[in-house]
């Protein structure tokens, strides 16, 4: 993960929840982690991506903490102490090299300046790929390998700090639940989230496999862990 600046307790927090998410077994579509059978579009399935959203603290980067009441909820960057610096400038020169600012952005379904111009399966693929929804088309992705299963052959990744590495992990139905509640769960809210800065390369080389980890990941018991 690359070096980043803004409220590292809070980010170290949440790695660990997202390493429990990670550890969530993965199961067939049409049932949620409770395996309840539960329809696309239904009320349900907002129900339990709201869930999600709360304890995933997607707030805490998007707007309004934990608290679906709360002005600003996941409406994006509203003032500069939301966004974060990215690279050398994380540490103690704030004016150090290589530099990025990145800015959480609107995921209510404004349809100017947030997501209500992209489909479920772009923001399922935004969670589980880290494809950016705006360079990405809208279709089903088979593949992490660039040109092959209409994964992009030159991929643009959101930036960190979005957890995606770690919430690509999650089951498929989870990531789905989640896109419904932000497509249909929602109040739209406009507010435009200036561009995140980044490298050329659109962080591919802080992204691949080999720097993040397999999917699916390794059995257990790997060198680290033991059978209790
Ligand atoms: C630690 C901070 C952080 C957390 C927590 C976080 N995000 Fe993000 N997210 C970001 C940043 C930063 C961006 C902007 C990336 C960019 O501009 O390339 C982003 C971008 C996104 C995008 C792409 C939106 C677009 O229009 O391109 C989606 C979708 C998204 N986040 C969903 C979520 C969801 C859902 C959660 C909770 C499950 C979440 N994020 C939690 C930081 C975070």
């Amino acid at each position: 993960m690359p070096m980043l600046r803004r409220s590292s307790r809070k980010f170290g927090l949440m790695v660990t929840i997202l390493v429990l998410a990670a550890c969530t077994k993965s199961t067939p579509a049409a049932s949620t982690s409770a395996d309840t059978p539960i329809a696309q579009g239904s009320k349900e399935q907002v129900l339990a991506g709201r869930q999600l959203v709360v304890n995933h603290d997607c707030g805490g980067c998007h707007g309004g903490g934990a608290n679906p009441a709360a002005t600003g909820w996941l409406a994006g960057v509203r003032s500069p102490d939301q966004e974060f610096h990215i690279g050398a400038c994380s540490f103690a020169n704030p004016t150090a090299k290589p530099c990025f600012i990145t800015r959480p952005r609107n995921l209510t379904p404004d349809n100017t300046t947030g997501l209500g111009r992209f489909t479920e399966r772009q923001i399922f693929n935004a969670l589980r790929f880290g494809l950016r929804p705006e360079d990405t088309p809208d279709v089903d992705i088979t593949s992490t390998t660039p040109g092959q299963g209409n994964f992009p052959a030159t991929p643009h990744f959101l930036a960190p700090p979005m957890p995606w590495p770690s919430w690509r992990h999650m089951s498929d139905q989870e990531l789905q639940a989640i896109a419904a509640y932000l497509k249909r769960g929602l109040a739209p809210s406009s507010n435009k989230v200036a561009e995140s800065e980044g490298p050329p390369d659109f962080w591919a080389g802080a992204y691949a496999d080999s720097v993040i980890g397999p999917r699916p990941v390794r059995p257990f018991p790997t060198v680290n862990e033991r059978v209790p």
